[in-house]
């Protein structure tokens, strides 16, 4: 559906940056790349501009986004540190990773934006685009990924557009994310929870903290029964094609998503196949995973057949976007 907009696609330059930024200042929506997936801004001061975030991505409104800044300094305007929150942002920022944390008093992100939560979900993105655009701004910027909710995250500005074209103002092109999977997501907790597996790997954020990561309660509500991370509910990665998982044979009619250079029985008739990484490797698989489900959709397969993917470093990650885009919707 288009809402009236017509959307600019521009190429990354200082110039589109400058655009871009008097765009978000002006309440628009502006797609942008970071290093895992393209987010989806608006200035977070601004709740009209929140709102039409929302309504751009078909987005529940009680699903809070994540607050995009430029560095450290910025982000104990929004929210409040004790000293793990610290330790983490020193490590990893910029980098792939959000904290969830106290709200500080005076933050001045919409309401709206952190659905009443007294809690905010914080990132400082590495991407140099990002980080021009947020310094050009000069304060918040929330973004969750640019597509249609419910939809993969995109990978490239052309997802962007084939999802939200005409429902926003500007998509600035700063070619394919080197990550490919969201953000780690860390609730800074009495225990810090794993809320959200990603692009950083959760071996990295133990050896700083010292311990393991608590796993979030099977039922993501708080003690508030405000939800944890509402975003970590059933489907939510989805392709529109069945998606089976641990494929050991493959179907006739079904469209195979590899992993290795294994085969698997049947893989003759299989009906067009794409491999996240040939040699094994996780990061690519990452990098490759979502571009390959969207274009897999494309097909009209009966089905997606998935190869087993190893649960290590980055395979987290990938396990769990595989496992919401087999949720039947
Ligand atoms: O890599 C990323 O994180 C990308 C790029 C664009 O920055 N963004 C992203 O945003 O993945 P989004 O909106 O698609 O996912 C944000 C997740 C949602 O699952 C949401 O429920 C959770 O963060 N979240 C936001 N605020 C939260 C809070 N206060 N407490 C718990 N979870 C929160
Ligand atoms: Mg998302």
């Amino acid at each position: 559906m288009n809402v009236g907009l017509t959307t600019r696609m521009t190429d990354a330059s200082p110039a589109a940056v400058a655009d871009a930024a008097r765009c978000l200042k002006q309440g628009g929506l502006v797609a942008f790349p970071t290093e895992t997936v393209y987010g989806l801004g608006a200035d977070a001061g601004n709740s009209l501009a929140v709102a039409r975030l929302y309504q751009a991505k078909g987005r529940p409104s009680f699903n809070p986004l994540i607050a995009t800044v430029g560095d450290l300094a910025a982000a104990r305007q929004i929210a409040v540190f004790d000293a793990l929150a610290l330790a983490l942002a020193e490590a990893f920022w910029p980098g792939p990773l959000t904290l969830v944390l106290p709200k500080a008093p005076r933050c001045t992100v919409a309401e709206l934006a952190t659905a009443g939560l007294d809690t905010i979900a914080v990132r400082v993105p590495a991407h140099p685009v990002a980080q021009a655009l947020l310094r050009a701004f000069g304060g918040a910027v929330v973004a969750p990924s640019a597509n249609l909710s419910g939809h993969v995250s995109p990978t490239t500005a052309a997802h962007v557009e084939s999802d939200l074209n005409g429902r926003i103002d500007v998509i600035v092109d700063g070619g394919a994310v080197a990550i490919g999977v969201e953000s780690t997501i860390v609730g800074c907790f009495e225990q810090p929870m794993l809320l959200r597996p990603g692009g950083l790997p959760r071996s990295e954020i133990e050896h700083v903290i010292g311990s393991a990561l608590v796993r979030p309660p099977d039922a993501p509500v708080g003690t508030t029964g405000q939800p944890l991370a509402p975003g970590m509910l059933a489907s939510h990665y989805a392709p529109r094609t069945p998606v089976r998982l641990n494929a050991g044979r493959l179907e006739p009619g079904e469209a195979l998503l590899a992993f290795g250079s294994g085969m698997v029985a049947g893989i003759d008739a299989a009906s067009f196949v794409m491999n996240l990484s040939e040699r094994g490797d996780l990061t690519a698989a990452a990098a490759n995973l979502f571009g390959h489900l969207r274009a897999l959709d494309a097909l009209g397969a009966r089905a997606i057949a998935v190869m087993p993917v190893p649960h290590h470093g980055l395979g987290e990650a990938i396990n769990d976007r595989l496992l919401r885009a087999a949720v039947p919707q």
